[in-house]
């Protein structure tokens, strides 16, 4: 494995010249764009780490899956796909368009922006203080990494250009998506999306939806119906616009972010975290996807 790795990630460093560091948010871009690294756990215990695997970035859109879990956990399943569909776009993921003309009055997944927006909007507690510990403390579960933290410098740097995001939010509090306040909830999910992991962070998430929601203790957390939702969400929206060529080419439920980061779960079998900040026009991260594609060919990964 060790030896697959290291040629796959050296043949995929390439394409990350091809790529770009986002930096529509201030401070991403003082990612490295040649950065690329993965780790890859599976059920038997075992654990492959390569390149710059030990690197820390911000979570970004991984976010979004994991604060699903948490609204689910909240509020059960039918009150988040009432206010949240399960359809993909083929838009870009901070489009707006079908906000107001799809026919259903609300974002069309949780994976997208607005959608992402709307679902943190529906963790619970009294303040967007408790409301964001509530959800740092899930992120800590899950990976099972207790010093996780958010960036202040991303964060604050997104609550202040975030004007789209900002825009989505309201537009879904006039159309009754989100109850709560808006400022709170747009906090809620800035911060979020600015928590700092690594690869290893990641496939453990991966890890936790391989097992259908439980901890490597054997603790179940969410449902199987839960799991499969997230699961299922990161199939068909998890890379965007991209995600039918993904699924084509990949087979494996992924779920990107304009960190450089992608989560990816291989149910009952392994999770990988990978962070490559070079990103291809789609937001997702070009050697990242290089190498899902070519781990996928290789070790028959794909789950069709
Ligand atoms: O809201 C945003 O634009 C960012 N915080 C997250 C977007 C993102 O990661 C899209 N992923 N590829």
């Amino acid at each position: 494995m060790e030896k697959i790795l290291d040629r796959i990630v050296k043949k995929n460093k390439i394409k990350t010249k091809f790529g770009n560091v986002a930096n529509y948010i201030p401070g991403l871009d003082k990612a490295g764009k040649e950065d690329l690294g993965i780790c890859l756990l599976d059920m038997d215990g075992n654990r492959y780490v390569h390149g710059d695997y030990n690197k820390k970035f911000t979570i970004q859109s991984v976010s979004k899956p994991i604060a699903l879990m948490l609204a689910m956990l909240d509020n059960g399943v039918d009150y988040v796909f009432s206010k949240v569909g399960t359809e993909p776009t083929g838009d870009a993921f901070n489009s707006m368009i079908r906000l107001e003309t799809a026919i259903i009055k609300k974002p069309y997944n949780p994976m997208i922006n607005a959608g992402a927006i709307a679902v943190s909007s529906m963790i619970k507690g009294k303040d967007k203080e408790e409301k964001f510990k509530r959800l740092l403390d899930f992120f800590k579960m899950v990976t099972e990494n207790d010093t996780l933290e958010y960036n202040e410098e991303i964060y604050s740097g997104e609550n202040r250009t975030g004007n789209k995001n900002r825009a989505m939010a309201y537009f879904m509090k006039d159309q009754g998506v989100i109850e709560s306040s808006v400022e709170d909830s747009l906090d809620v999910y800035f911060k979020q999306c600015s928590i700092e992991v690594t690869t290893v962070d990641l496939a453990m998430v991966g890890m936790f939806l391989a097992r259908n929601g439980r901890l490597s203790t054997g603790e179940k957390i969410i449902s199987d119906y839960q799991a499969k939702a997230v699961k299922s969400l990161m199939m068909t929206c998890g890379m965007y616009d991209g995600s039918g060529e993904f699924a084509l080419k990949v087979g494996i439920p992924s779920k990107s972010g304009v960190g450089g980061g992608i989560m990816s779960v291989l149910p009952n079998k392994m999770g990988i975290g990978i962070y490559g900040p070079a990103l291809d026009k789609k937001g997702n991260s070009i050697g990242g996807d290089g190498i899902l594609e070519d781990l996928s060919k290789e070790l028959d990964l794909s789950i069709f």
